[in-house]
């Protein structure tokens, strides 16, 4: 019956989550996939969620189905966190928020939606992206192309590329975005490109898909909205997907939303109807548990400020390990201009030069990064970085 079905190569990214689990080695360093390291090279469990937890499991309340646009507090609390406790698009009642199955089901169920209601649209993403963004997009059976992003030779955003290029995208083009911690490059816009790129979406008509899995890492919880809220002040449309996985560290839970911002609150009604729609068809409803925790640590002013410290522990963090990385390079591979990591933020750093590399890198010195060059900054420690700078010195120097 399944004879017509191929092998599937895998996933880039989590097949070699899996190979680095399997890797006997003591000293491997796991560069690769997107999941925040301490400094102990350990998994945080962040205190706050652990406080949350504990009220959570006290409850004695049966485990029902959520609605199938999720708990509806932990809407509330997800709306006000990305979109500001006094944002006027919240308070005209202009945004549909559900909670999903992490960002990647956030994702897609955005996709379906505009698959359906905008079928003659293409999609396009940023050259480069996550890998992910292609395949969901495609599974909802766009058309996927690019847009510049990224100048490969300067190792820098190619902002005025980026910005020709959305300026000439027909009407109602899907183009999807990072906000902020851009996944790979770590390459973000500032402010006032950000004011450029709303001008453009106004203008053209575009509708914007953002995804946001990293609020905080980049400059704060509050600086990474920034576009998120200047495309919703200046009445744009457009969809938001957001996870939790990074900054509760809550991998396993699955915690996300989709929300999309509408032109007004009846419209936001109908909007809402057909995401619980989306829902019910795809998968029912979202689990439970993970969303309780969240939603805890947002409503509860002492753990909400415990978790704000912990987000900004790990983003200062990565950007010292990214600057320790970078003094290392410097010290190991001098004849390399390497100034490009420090304009990079977030969890990733992006060095395509080292790419090619990957396979020396895993099977000569336990490095792991994926092939595209990406690096995820947050597997770096006190403990490996000189020695990680040391690897990807000898390997392009070979
Ligand atoms: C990543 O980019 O490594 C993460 O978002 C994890 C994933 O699912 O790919």
């Amino acid at each position: 019956m399944f004879e017509h079905f191929t092998a599937y190569a895998g996933d880039p990214i989590l097949s070699l989550q899996l190979a680095y689990r399997d890797d006997p080695r003591p000293e491997k360093v796991n560069l690769s996939i997107g999941l925040y390291y301490d400094e102990q090279g350990r998994i945080p469990q962040l205190e706050s969620v652990q406080q949350a937890r504990k009220t959570v499991l006290a409850s004695t309340e049966p485990s029902v189905y959520l609605p199938m646009s999720g708990n509806p507090a932990y809407c509330r609390a997800v709306q006000r966190l990305l979109f500001g406790e006094n944002s006027p698009a919240l308070s005209e009642g202009r945004v549909a928020t559900i909670q999903t199955v992490g960002g990647s089901g956030a994702l897609r169920v955005g996709a379906d939606l505009l698959r359906r209601f905008f079928p003659d649209s293409q999609a396009r993403i940023s050259d480069p992206t996550w890998d992910n963004h292609r395949a969901i997009l495609e599974g909802a059976g766009f058309v996927v192309q690019t847009y510049a992003y990224f100048d490969y030779e300067a190792q820098r955003l190619n902002f005025d590329a980026m910005a020709k290029e959305l300026d000439q995208l027909p009407a109602r083009t899907v183009v999807l975005m990072h906000p902020c911690c851009h996944n790979p490059t770590g390459a973000d816009l500032s402010a006032a490109q950000w004011d450029v790129v709303v001008d453009i979406i106004k203008r053209r008509e575009l509708l914007p898909f953002l995804d946001l899995a990293y609020q905080g890492l980049a400059e704060g919880l509050e600086a990474d909205t920034y576009f998120i809220r200047a495309l919703a002040a200046s009445g744009a449309s457009f969809l938001l997907a957001n996870s939790f996985s990074k900054i509760f560290s809550l991998y396993g839970e699955r915690c996300g939303a989709l929300s999309m911002v509408c032109a007004n609150a009846e419209e936001a009604q109908r909007v809402l109807g057909q995401m619980q729609q989306a829902v019910r068809r795809n998968y029912s409803s979202p689990p439970a548990f993970g969303g309780s925790l969240v939603q805890t640590v947002l409503d509860t002013p002492t753990l909400r400020a415990q978790w704000e410290a912990e987000v900004e522990t790990m983003r200062v963090r990565m950007h010292t390990m990214r600057t320790r990385l970078y003094e290392g390079l410097v010290q190991h591979h001098p004849a390399y201009d390497w100034s490009f990591l420090l304009a990079q933020r977030g969890m990733f750093s992006y060095a395509p030069v080292l790419g090619p590399h990957m396979n020396r890198l895993i099977k000569e010195h336990a490095v792991y990064i994926i092939d595209s060059g990406r690096i995820c900054v947050a597997g770096l420690n006190e403990q490996n970085v000189d020695r990680t700078a040391q690897a990807f010195a000898t390997v392009l120097k070979a």
